[in-house]
């Protein structure tokens, strides 16, 4: 639930977190480096500011999916994420090929939303996985050392690896997950994100693929959640400070 902090509670990851891992293809102040094959896309990133959420008015969109009164704000709406995720969907179709399909690792729960609208938008054949981990810290904060629920169900030798990330905002998470995905022989590992909180990074992870850059507020909604409501909603929203103050 790291990337769905109440505000006051984002990007407080306690000390000890993952090491520095650059997709540049440098080595990380870990020693590790990134398997990426490039720069990161950076144009693809729009920056999304606390002046344009849509506050709820009357017509609650929440109430369509039984969280009437529970929002404070549509941050994306479902076109402007369906827009995104084709534009990250045709940049990451391409930076590979027809012959080498990228290997999309979903990392449960949060991504599942936007694994699928991803793969369905890929204008090129793409392989699943899927990886559930956990971190252990607080309810609230990651403290970069992560456990794995449910591994990987293949060898990942020799493929081109795209980890699939609904948010990063310690990016302990992120880092815990390319050091160890590293350790198991891909060609390549990417990461496509479609939302980050630059002012809550913690360690330095370069994504290449991302599609919005948000304020540090509480988001759900499109796979995000507080206490495992609000994944089901199809956009991006604010939640209202009542609910979790
Ligand atoms: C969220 C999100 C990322 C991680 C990002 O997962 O899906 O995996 O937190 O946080 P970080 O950058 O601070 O590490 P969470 O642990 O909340 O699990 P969930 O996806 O099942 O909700």
């Amino acid at each position: 639930m790291t990337g769905s902090d109440p505000p006051s509670l984002a990007g407080t990851a306690p000390e000890g977190g993952g090491g520095v891992v650059h997709s540049d293809g440098a080595a990380g102040s870990n020693g590790v480096a990134n398997l990426s094959g490039g720069e990161s896309r950076s144009h693809l990133t729009s920056r999304i500011t606390n002046a344009d959420a849509i506050p709820i008015g009357d017509a609650d969109p929440g109430a369509d999916h039984g969280y009437h009164g529970e929002l404070a704000a549509i941050l994306i709406g479902e076109d402007d994420l369906k827009a995104k995720i084709a534009v990250l969907a045709k940049a990451v179709a391409a930076d590979h090929d027809m012959d080498t399909p990228p290997l999309l690792v979903c990392v449960l729960k949060g991504a599942v939303m936007f694994v699928t609208d991803f793969a369905r938008a890929l204008p090129i054949p793409s392989e699943l996985e899927f990886m559930a981990v956990t971190s252990y810290g607080s309810a609230t904060s990651s403290s970069g050392v992560v456990r794995i629920l449910k591994d990987l169900d293949r060898d990942i030798t020799g493929r081109r690896v795209v980890i699939v990330e609904d948010i990063i905002d310690s990016g302990l998470t992120l880092s815990w997950l390319l050091r160890n995905l590293a350790t198991r022989g891909p060609a390549s590992v990417d990461v496509v994100a479609l939302l980050r909180k630059p002012e809550a990074i913690k360690v330095d992870v370069d994504v290449r693929y991302v599609g919005f850059d948000i304020p540090t507020d509480f988001v759900v909604g499109y796979g995000l959640d507080y206490g495992e409501r609000y994944r089901d909603l199809p956009f991006v929203g604010l939640l209202g400070e009542h609910m979790y103050r």
